[in-house]
């Protein structure tokens, strides 16, 4: 049987009915998954990765970074859209490319996937560690809170990232609990990080300094031989490419579809929604964060807990407003690992349900209906990189998986329609080709914009899921088995 063997949308539509019945519940409306997207994007992108991409790349023009990063989102977002709204199930680009592109596609996105929902988890945990660490005012040892590949100014090396595990036990007990509890804890988060975000964006506009953002871009001659993507206009691209890990997330909410009441219309509104309030409060929050401290000072001092920096070195009396918001971003990290976490298992249970992955991702609770074996086995993955795995070497990694899955999910639609021209389209992706077409080519960038090691690293474990697929998922496929 051809390894591009498709499973049908009707089938697929009717086995989503059946599940209902008995599987995961119907709970999440519109406003839900709004708070649902916007919990899993802000984080550690916006709070860690805004000043990295200023000092490092694109210095004020970071603001231009992000619109950049934005419109890559919003052309394979305008994609997500479509599919989430005809194929409302569980699985995300998954069960999209399943009946879109064949079983070997969709197994290729799932496992990009994996890579995109487990080492966010993971590298956001990692960034919480840091926060708290900075909050405790340096309390935990160096050594209990930095992964093995880690060494401090001082000398003293890494043994096991602790914080970064004890978060992420708490919160797959939480996942355990229920998707409806999941998604109360989440609204409040919410509400408190936004409100963070738009009081530092309030108070802190009367204190830019115009001239933080003279010269514009980081000049050639500034920075010598650094790479192309260091510097001038390409470090804009290049900035993009590290501000994008701010935006990931908005796709989670299509992972949730099978537990959406409505999801027909209300998938739409989640994914586009938030991809939308998030763009404009990323484009001002690094206008007033770039325009407080220079750019130069996120390469030194600035480096760390740049917003606390910002705040504590330009804005006179407003001590209490870091320490505000260091706590509000140890919250906001908390809602970005949940969903995270929760967009995974979903994505294994959609998986597991067709045979590729084992049986028992798909083993629901039987009080709380979720799939909990699934949430421990995933606990454990991801805790191994949060323990001893360096932050930016997962933030990478994270990137490069949620870009190949976007441009397979351009690329889906270009297939659907050709393929499927006549299925039901509760909402249809506009200017077809080229919105899907644009989407490809600035998520293409994007992955070119990254660095070489996370490419290579990232091509080793498509490699290994190669190997998976044939070894197992192939032999093991219901679709197959007919
Ligand atoms: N967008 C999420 C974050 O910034 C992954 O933490």
């Amino acid at each position: 049987m051809s390894l591009f063997i498709r499973k049908p949308l009707n089938q697929l539509l009717a086995q989503e009915g059946a599940d209902s019945e008995k599987g995961l519940k119907r709970t999440l409306g519109p406003l839900n998954l709004i708070a649902l997207g916007i919990g899993a994007i802000i984080g550690a992108g916006l709070f860690v990765r805004t000043a990295a991409a200023a000092g490092d790349a694109a210095g004020p023009a970071v603001v231009i970074s992000y619109i950049v990063a934005g419109i890559g989102c919003a052309f394979a977002g305008l994609c997500y859209a479509e599919f989430a709204s005809m194929i409302p199930i569980a699985g995300s680009a998954y069960a999209y490319a399943y009946v879109t592109m064949g079983e070997f596609m969709a197994w290729v996105i799932g496992w990009a996937l994996v890579l995109e929902y487990a080492l966010a988890s993971a590298t956001v945990s990692i960034a919480w560690s840091e926060y708290l660490n900075s909050l405790l005012g340096g309390a935990i040892p160096y050594e209990w809170c930095h992964s093995p590949w880690e060494t401090s100014v001082a000398g003293v090396g890494g043994i096991v990232n602790l914080p970064a595990i004890f978060i992420l036990i708490v919160l797959t007990l939480v996942l355990i609990k229920g998707t409806q509890e999941s998604a109360n804890l989440n609204a409040v988060i919410v509400f408190v990080k936004v409100s963070i975000v738009l009081v530092f964006i309030a108070l802190g506009w009367g204190f830019i300094n115009d001239a933080n953002y003279t010269p514009f871009t980081i000049p050639a001659d500034f920075v010598g031989h650094e790479a192309w993507n260091k510097h001038g206009w390409g470090g804009v691209l290049g900035g993009a490419s590290i501000v994008f890990f701010a935006f990931i997330g908005f796709d989670a909410v299509s992972t949730a579809a099978q537990e959406a009441k409505n999801p027909k219309r209300d998938m739409p509104i989640g994914l586009l929604g938030s991809l939308a309030i998030c763009t404009i409060l990323f484009v001002l929050f690094s206008y007033v964060l770039t325009g407080l401290a220079n750019w130069q000072e996120f390469k030194v001092a600035g480096k760390e807990a740049s917003v606390a920096y910002a705040i504590n070195n330009y804005m006179p009396g407003y001590g209490w407003l870091a320490t505000l918001i260091t706590v509000a971003i140890l919250a906001g990290f908390s809602s970005v690992i949940l969903v995270m976490l929760m967009g995974q298992s979903r994505v294994f249970y959609s998986m597991s349900k067709d045979g590729l992955v084992p049986k028992v991702f798909s083993e629901l609770h039987p009080k709380f209906r979720t799939p909990f074996k699934a949430n421990w086995i995933l606990f454990v993955f991801v805790a191994l990189f949060g323990g001893f795995v360096p932050g930016s070497v997962a933030g990478d990694l994270t990137s490069f998986g949620t870009l190949f899955a976007f441009v397979l999910v351009c690329l889906g639609i270009l297939v659907m329609r050709s393929k499927n021209p006549e299925a039901v389209r509760p909402f249809k992706t506009p200017l077809v080709p080229f919105v899907p077409i644009m989407g490809m080519l600035i998520c293409s960038a994007l992955i070119y914009g990254l660095d070489y090691k996370t490419q290579l690293m990232a091509f080793g474990w498509l490699l290994l899921g190669l190997v998976i697929y044939f070894v197992y998922s192939k032999k093991n496929s219901v679709l197959r088995k007919g």
